[in-house]
Order: C-alpha cells, then sequence, then structure tokens
C-alpha cells in the first residue's frame, strides 16, 4: 500500500480536465489544464448504451450540450457527436472524448488521471467493470497508473472485486458526524485516498485520515488562501477549477 507520506500523486488536480476555462471533460480541457502547468486531472466517467467509456459528468445532456438526450440510451457514436460547448463559444463544437482520446492525450502529456467513475443511475457495477477493464488495459504500460474514485460504493465494491489492485479513492458528498464508519468504509473498500468536500474539512480531520493511512484529497477548491492553508495541513491534493490561479508564472 502507498501511505499519504509517500504519495506519488501530483498535489494540484485540474477539475474537469481543465476547470471552467474550457467545456469540462473535453480533450481542450486538458489541453488548457496542461498548458497552465498541471499534470494531473480529475474527470467524471460512464458508459454509453453500447458500453464505451467516455467522459461526461451528467446522466443527460441539457447542461453541457443545451439539448435533450439521456446517455445511457445513446451509442458512443452518437455521444461523441455531441457538441458540449454551452457556456464557451469560442470551444464550438467541441465534443465529448471517449475515455481511450484522453487516455492518449494523458499518457502523451504526463498527466496523471484521477477517474472519477460517475454511473448513470442503475449501472454502478457494471460501469466500474468496464471503465476499470478499459482503463487497466490504457494506462497498462504507465509509470503512474490512475487512481479511481466514486461516490458509488457499489461501483467502488465493483472495482475492487474486479481489479483488486486498482487504485481506489472514496469521494463523500459531507462530512459525516462520525469519522468511525467512513473509515471502516475505507477499509472495507481498501481504499487508498479518502476526496472530500472543501467545507468543513479541517487539520484534525486530515490528520485523522492520514494517521490511519489515508491520503487526504479536496475539492473544489477555488481559493488561493484556503488552498493554501489546506497545503499547511498537509493535504495530498488540491482539485481545483481556478487553473489560471495556480501557477501563475505559466501561461
Ligand atoms: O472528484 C471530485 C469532484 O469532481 C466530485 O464532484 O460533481 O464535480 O464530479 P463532481
Ligand atoms: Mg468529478
Amino acid at each position: 500500500p502507498i501511505s499519504p507520506t509517500h504519495w506519488p500523486y501530483p498535489l494540484w488536480i485540474a477539475h474537469r480536465g481543465g476547470g471552467t476555462l474550457a467545456p469540462e471533460n473535453t480533450l481542450a480541457a486538458f489541453v488548457i489544464g496542461h498548458q497552465h502547468g498541471f499534470r494531473m486531472a480529475e474527470f467524471d466517467v460512464k458508459l454509453s448504451a453500447d458500453n464505451i467509456a467516455l467522459l461526461l459528468h451528467d446522466d443527460d445532456l441539457p447542461r453541457t450540450a443545451g439539448r435533450n438526450g439521456i446517455a445511457k440510451e445513446m451509442s458512443a457514436a452518437e455521444l461523441t457527436a455531441v457538441d458540449v460547448s454551452v457556456g464557451h463559444p469560442p470551444f464550438a463544437g467541441t465534443t465529448i472524448p471517449t475515455l481511450a482520446h484522453i487516455a492518449d492525450f494523458c499518457l502523451s502529456h504526463g498527466m496523471a488521471a484521477n477517474i472519477e467513475i460517475k454511473p448513470c443511475i442503475g449501472r454502478d457495477a457494471e460501469t466500474a467493470e468496464l471503465v476499470g477493464a478499459a482503463a487497466n488495459q490504457l494506462w497498462q504500460d504507465a509509470a503512474l497508473p490512475p487512481l479511481f474514485s466514486s461516490f458509488s460504493t457499489v461501483a467502488l465494491a465493483a472495482l475492487q472485486a474486479a481489479f483488486p489492485h486498482s487504485r481506489r479513492g472514496l469521494l463523500i458528498e459531507e462530512w459525516p458526524a462520525d469519522h468511525e464508519s467512513l473509515l471502516a468504509q475505507l477499509q472495507t473498500l481498501d481504499c487508498m485516498a479518502l476526496h472530500v468536500p472543501d467545507s468543513g474539512t479541517d487539520a484534525e480531520r486530515i490528520a485523522f485520515f492520514q494517521a490511519a493511512g489515508y491520503a487526504v484529497l479536496v475539492w473544489t477548491v477555488n481559493d488561493m488562501a484556503r488552498a493554501q492553508q489546506l497545503i499547511d495541513w498537509g493535504v495530498n491534493g488540491v482539485i481545483t477549477d481556478a487553473v489560471d490561479r495556480v501557477f501563475s508564472a505559466q501561461p
């Protein structure tokens, strides 16, 4: 196991590839993240109707594509033709990438991957198994294997059963009152990381889970003073949308 004190992943992680500077979870986002100095990105992965792993946060299309469509009812050919540039006119024509497409970019540009398994409703286990299988193949020669994460404990359990050596992080929406039940979940799922919301994260909570052997990554931190506080407390990862404000000496 990897201890939080020997955590091999970069500290700074671009949320959805490139934060809010480009359409989320697209190749354009990864290009922007990389150009701004990021060497790790978090991104959301789910399955098309024909079981191809691709990058999409929502279960449907209106927010990012401005049209109707249910991801789990659409083929990969249909989904990868969808323009998801809503809110980003300069990026008109930017489409949904497959996991394979993004793996190519990450591997050729030294970008580490935090693959958030984001199953469509009811597809938790199969999404984890198929995304895990695809990622294992795509990253088979990588020096740094992907770090998987999910809010879905069903998905993480399925990933664990299919690929015990996969690197898993448990995402939580909010801090529970009781640390012990969260610790038990991390142990049961044999995770190496806990991915926590910024709100409620403090030095004591970070220290507790790191002392138990788990890396602590925080999302989504867009205030640089807050990020520095978290770093001073020793967090292992800061997931941010503020991609243009982190390495400000770089483009
Ligand atoms: O993985 C951290 C973060 O991305 C979780 O929330 O909704 O942005 O995928 P969400
Ligand atoms: Mg995410």
